[in-house]
């Protein structure tokens, strides 16, 4: 057992009876931290509050004997409530020093407690093995900014200022932007083929890449439509990409997604940054393209844009990158909305399901 040192009492002062009488404690403290077995607790014991020799009795007696009548009162308030203090501690077993081992109080054949597993959301799960399927075909991944310019949604994208198409997509502005020239105004992106544009300018061709993201819309809740939702984007530049190469990789990355069976068809459409355009159009999965209601009866499902990419564009990402030159390469690019992908192979009625962080709904996923 250490020693302790025991400070002498040489002034009366508030101030230094206090100091003197925490010195005492934390000795005693100390001391009991190492006190882990009863026998050890019993010594402990007898040292401090023995009756015939204890410190505590040495200390009291010490300390009274000599102090300014004045005095007396403080110290003895003192004296009490560290004597209680110790007296206390040892009867609970020793200060700080547990009173049972861990062996004593854990019971190890009881069942542990198994913590939650996690679980992909069903909507992040489909986006992943979307961008795998073009990993696999030598696709990079990347991504952009959800607050993006004018610039980049709509005007870097062949969607002049005013023009009708920009009507298509119901767009959230950033307020308080109309001091700024239209193509730096922030917006909430309506769609990640603004990353077309940001990856051309950071990268020469060649370029294969996918970009998966949320995009944002003005559009009312409803069961098939949220105001954010996710796509995932890709583009291929190249020499001598055609038609056929796009053709070619969507109908691949559709069997890959819904199964070999499945077939593809692309319709004539528009979109301002391509030219030409296409939707794409998988034979229905719920009845094989014989006509049910999800298909409303016509065999198919349309999942997507498409095109070779405009020339123009090309010319936007000139000014930065001029090795973009339509005269040299071409391109195609797609995108396609995730959370119908995810509704339709999951069984999904209702879109708002997928953001509502409802537990029991996640839970069949997991
Ligand atoms: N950005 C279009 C949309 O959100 C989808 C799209 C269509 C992306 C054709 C493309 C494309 O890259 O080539 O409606």
């Amino acid at each position: 057992m250490p020693n302790p040192e025991i400070p002498k009492l040489e002034e009366y002062s508030l101030k230094a009876l206090d100091h003197f009488f925490q010195t005492i404690q934390a000795c005693f403290s100390q001391e009991a931290t190492q006190a882990h077995t009863p026998e050890a607790i019993e010594e402990l014991r007898i040292r401090w509050v023995g009756r015939k020799q204890g410190l505590l009795k040495t200390i009291g007696e010490s300390c009274l004997k000599t102090a300014p009548a004045d005095a007396k009162k403080a110290i003895g308030q003192r004296f009490n409530a560290l004597k209680e203090q110790i007296e206390q501690a040892l009867e609970t077993g020793s200060g700080s020093a547990p009173t049972a081992s861990p062996a004593d109080s854990i019971d190890i054949t009881l069942p542990g407690t198994r913590p939650g597993t996690g679980a992909e959301h069903p909507l992040i799960r489909t986006l992943h093995e979307v961008v795998g399927i073009f990993e696999r075909m030598g696709y990079s991944v990347g991504v952009g900014p959800e607050v993006e310019t004018d610039y980049y949604n709509f005007e870097s994208l062949n969607f002049p200022p005013n023009h009708p198409a920009r009507d298509t997509q119901d767009t959230l502005v950033v307020a308080g932007q109309q001091g700024k020239p239209l193509r730096e105004r922030l917006l909430m992106r309506t769609h990640t083929s603004p990353v077309q544009i940001r990856t051309m300018e950071q990268q020469p061709p060649p370029l294969r890449i996918v970009i998966p993201g949320k995009v944002h819309r003005n559009d009312a809740a409803d069961a098939t439509h949220s105001p954010i939702f996710h796509q995932v984007e890709g583009l291929c530049v190249d020499t001598n990409i055609t038609f056929s190469d796009l053709k070619g990789t969507l109908d691949h990355a559709m069997k890959e997604l819904f199964g070999s069976s499945v077939k593809t068809r692309f319709f004539p459409s528009f979109f301002p940054f391509t030219e030409p355009s296409a939707d794409v159009q998988i034979s229905c999965i719920f009845c094989g393209g014989k006509g049910c209601r999800k298909c409303k009866h016509s065999g198919w499902i349309e999942l997507l844009g498409c095109g070779m990419v405009d020339p123009a564009v090309f010319g936007f990402v000139r000014e930065r990158q001029p090795a973009y030159d339509p005269k040299k390469i071409s391109g195609f690019a797609f995108g396609m909305g995730i959370d119908r992908i995810a509704m339709m192979r999951y069984g999904i009625g209702d879109i708002g399901l997928l953001y509502s962080g409802d537990v029991r709904f996640l839970e069949q996923f997991a």
